[in-house]
């Protein structure tokens, strides 16, 4: 399919201050659209960025038929733009359209338009170091109808940030063992918008005690700990890292994640996959074997954890530690994706 472009007169640009980019604040000037109907993908358009236009009755603003990924553009020291692992954000967005009822979007749009956006606003990518393009893809469903039924048409939709660090400092978390993200057979391990939206109320409540996020536990015993719902969850017991199996389908298979499981197993460091209690978790502190504690995600990327709050009891983690995992995992993630080692994995995808 053939992706019409059509380009803003002036760029905005300007506004951004490469010495002060925050996450999620400002989008870059074009956007690609694609529309689904009648069974097939119609048209996709690189346009400049702007309002969407929506029925007041449009089925996801109701019934939160929605997905997204979160994907990041990196500018190499030589100028050359290029994207962390897509194509796995690709696959894992047609699975969370499966489990939401929604059509594939096939690679010709996905990945092409992408790559056509991002070379156009290339301009965008900063190159300081933590610093990126933050790539937003997401789907909506767009029948202007309030009958509950799954929806027919769809959006398609790539908008784009600049992006510095998600989390300014190390942060605290709060291990929940009252509300709940995902349980098996429902949709955690999918990037649902309403996986997000649950969400909110809890947070509000764990900010107002003082804590950045929430670390969640399983919905029948409130004991076995899943994600922090903005990543994944990492934990050094001794020299061992552990971090939850996704065998349950409540925790999201993120891509950074999976990426420092292979960095870790390279390194011949010890990696574990498997249920993790909260009270392994406990004990392991007592015993003065909780060493680090940190989250992994597109948005984060490396995020050491200070301390995690359970029913009373603060496990304080002492963080920043030289030559910890935590460290070397987020310098050997930082040397592939700004090309200062070799990428002998092929985890960059080129744009131009
Ligand atoms: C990401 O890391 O891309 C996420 O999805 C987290 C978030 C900003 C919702």
């Amino acid at each position: 399919m053939e992706i019409i472009t059509q380009k803003v007169s002036d760029s905005r640009i300007n506004q951004v201050d490469p010495l002060d980019i925050k996450f999620g604040k400002i989008y870059s000037d074009h956007m690609l659209v694609a529309d689904y109907q009648n069974e097939q993908w119609s048209k996709a358009e690189i346009v400049p960025y702007e309002d969407l236009v929506l029925s007041p009755a449009t089925t996801c603003l109701h019934y939160g038929q929605a997905i997204f990924e979160g994907i990041k553009a990196y500018k190499t020291p030589s100028g050359e733009v290029k994207i962390f692992r897509p194509y796995e954000n690709w696959k894992r967005f047609n699975l969370s359209a499966q489990r939401m009822g929604m059509p594939d979007v096939p690679e010709n749009i996905f990945m092409d338009g992408m790559k056509q956006l991002i070379a156009l606003d290339r301009d965008w990518v900063p190159s300081s170091e933590g610093c990126s393009l933050y790539i937003r893809p997401f789907m909506i469903a767009t029948d202007a109808f309030i009958g509950v039924k799954p929806a027919e048409e769809f959006k398609f939709i790539i908008i784009s940030s600049p992006a510095g660090a998600y989390y300014a400092q190390p942060i605290k978390i709060f291990v929940h063992d009252k509300y709940t993200r995902a349980c098996a057979g429902g949709v955690g391990e999918a990037k649902a918008a309403g996986n997000y939206g649950a969400t909110m109320m809890p947070m509000m409540e764990v900010r107002k005690m003082g804590y950045d996020q929430i670390l969640w536990t399983d919905a029948v015993h409130h004991k076995y700990v899943q994600e922090i719902g903005t990543m994944n969850v990492f934990f050094v017991l001794g020299d061992t890292v552990v971090t939850p199996d996704l065998k349950g389908g409540t925790i999201l298979a993120g891509v950074t994640r999976a990426s420092m499981i292979e960095i870790l197993k390279e390194k011949g460091i010890k990696i574990e996959e498997r249920p993790i209690s909260i009270d392994e978790i406990s004990a392991a502190y007592d015993a003065g074997q909780l060493n680090e504690c940190f989250g992994a995600g597109t948005a984060a990327v490396v995020a050491p954890i200070a301390e995690l709050h359970y029913e009373g009891k603060d496990m304080k983690v002492n963080t920043p530690k030289e030559n910890s995992i935590t460290d070397m995992l987020k310098k050997e993630l930082a040397d592939i994706r700004y090309g200062r080692i070799d990428d002998k994995h092929n985890w960059m995808y080129k744009v131009c």
